[in-house]
């Protein structure tokens, strides 16, 4: 099978979060099974510069009004084709917001140039050969689906030959991101008038690219069961989930995995002292060694809490803000890393200042820091409002942090809560509250404390566990592949 993915970010070319491992990490987990993925990326500066050796595939002098060239290459054990837009990529930022934190203003044609190439290559229209199928991720791809369908139409209606069209499955990563712009926007997009309607590209009076896909995808995929079941409800549907039921029969959640090979604390680099995976005892001098990376009291007994986040409202952080000073109590310290919201960083910052010895942060993005902290934390803590899967809770458990996190989407997927019922099992693998507010977060970390505490042997039955769940991409690529087949009507052999 030959797969199209279309992605606006990809590590470890550029990444802002969880959609760039999972764009990187899915084409290995699906090689085994005969799926060649082909990555279509966006050519900003990080990308062009990561591109040692280059094949043009093709020069577009005018897609959507702006000069193009497509260059294939393959790079880290990745193919990938490169749309190279000058004009629209070659920025500096990050891969939507300008160096001072705002939207570039021309999103809307940035990713829609993404989706028109995306199309074309699906139709044969480059010298790239046709996929047999094209999986979408989040909004920022999500005009494909469109485009082929209107390209379908107008063939149609000129009474030219109609290919069958490439099957696409659109992916949600993220609900909240839906790609709205204004419907003046439409002939710019190089999309005809009648895409503006229910059926089709409209939502609410604006053009929403995620919704498009959502329509018109052959199959609607996103991160794990329970946020499939979520954004069908007016509650978690953020405006979309009438039309999420209606196709609700198409939809189906995938959980995401992590690279057992990246994360593998015995070969990580970022990891200060390596220790085999189930290891609790090799572990212990990542803990004293983070503290003194961080300025924290060198206190063995601390209970130690991390956080490796966005800081953002989805993530709850600022509930953490708001109780951090009781959280404290009972010797306890807590290590943020995370970039975002400024106001939250501001917060952050205050407090680090107010209670030196017991917390830090690093407000920045650190790659090495993601990886370390979880070999090193005594419980990673992750109080999302929602959260489609979440990738931080799978590192925390292969890396022996005990994840105390909100109950919801794929966080309730992977995560199996310490009540009796699930200690007594042997199941039970960290700690999930619900709802999510401050005052249950702070009972929460105080429960996990006092079983830390008291009960240290079967906190260690927690992290043994928890290091033994399969965080690996294997059952979830065999479930891609399982619906890869489906959409074009093979029959795997029970390979999958
Ligand atoms: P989301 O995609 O919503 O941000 P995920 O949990 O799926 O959430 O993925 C986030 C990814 O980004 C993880 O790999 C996490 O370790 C990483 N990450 C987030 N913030 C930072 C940061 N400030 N420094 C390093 N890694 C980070
Ligand atoms: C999004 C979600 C996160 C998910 C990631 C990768 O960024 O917020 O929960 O893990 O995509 O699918």
């Amino acid at each position: 099978i030959r797969l199209l993915s279309v992605a606006a970010e990809m590590f470890p070319f550029v990444k802002t979060g969880g959609l760039g491992d999972v764009v990187g990490s899915l084409p290995h987990a699906l090689a085994p099974y005969g799926v060649e993925v082909t990555t279509l990326l966006p050519g900003y500066p990080a990308v062009m510069a990561a591109l040692f050796t280059r094949a043009q595939v093709m020069h577009h002098p005018d897609l959507l009004g702006h000069e193009a060239t497509l260059w294939s290459a393959h790079v880290a054990g990745l193919d990938l084709l490169v749309l190279d837009v000058p004009a629209l990529f070659d920025r500096p930022g990050n891969p939507y917001l300008a160096p001072e934190g705002q939207d570039w203003p021309d999103n809307g044609l940035r990713f829609a140039v993404l989706s028109r190439m995306a199309a074309d290559i699906a139709q044969g229209r480059t010298p790239h050969p046709r996929p047999d199928l094209v999986q979408a991720h989040d909004w920022q791809a999500g005009l494909t689906a469109a485009y082929l369908h209107h390209d379908q139409q107008a063939a149609e209606r000129g009474g030219q030959p109609v290919a069958t069209r490439v099957p696409v499955v659109q992916t949600i990563h993220n609900l909240a991101f839906q790609g709205r712009f204004p419907a003046q926007c439409l002939a710019e997009f190089g999309l005809p008038p009648e895409a503006f309607s229910v059926e089709g590209c409209e939502c609410y009076g604006a053009i929403s690219f995620l919704k498009a896909g959502l329509y018109h995808a052959d199959r609607i995929t996103t991160v794990s069961p329970s946020y499939a079941q979520e954004i069908q409800t007016p509650e978690g549907g953020m405006g979309l989930d009438g039309l999420l039921r209606h196709r609700g029969d198409r939809l189906e959640g995938i959980l995401n995995g992590i690279s057992t090979e990246t994360w593998n604390p015995a070969s990580d680099p970022a990891v200060h002292f390596p220790y085999m995976v189930g290891d609790t005892v090799g572990r212990a001098p990542n803990k004293r060694d983070l503290q003194a990376e961080f300025g924290l009291w060198a206190d063995p007994d601390a209970f130690v809490v991390g956080v490796v986040s966005r800081l953002t409202a989805q993530k709850g952080i600022d509930l953490l803000a708001d109780v951090t000073p009781r959280l404290l109590a009972g010797n306890t310290q807590l290590i943020v890393v995370g970039e975002g919201d400024r106001e939250i960083e501001r917060r952050l910052a205050s407090l680090q200042r107010q209670f030196p010895g017991r917390f830090a942060c690093h407000l920045g993005y650190s790659e090495s820091l993601g990886h370390r902290l979880p070999s090193a934390v005594d419980a990673l803590l992750i109080p999302s409002r929602f959260e489609p899967c979440g990738l931080t809770q799978l590192g925390a458990l292969r890396y022996g942090a005990v994840p105390v996190a909100a109950r919801v989407g794929g966080l309730a997927d992977t995560i199996v809560n310490a009540n009796p019922a699930a200690i007594a099992q042997g199941a039970a693998t960290g700690f999930l509250f619900t709802p999510v507010d401050g005052e249950t977060l702070l009972a929460t970390v105080a429960r996990a404390r006092q079983f830390y505490r008291r009960n240290r042997h079967m906190w260690r039955q927690l992290q043994l566990t928890g290091a033994a769940y399969d965080v690996s991409w294997n059952d979830k690529a065999a479930h891609y592949v399982r619906l890869f087949a489906e959409m074009l009507g093979m029959d795997t052999g029970g390979r999958a």
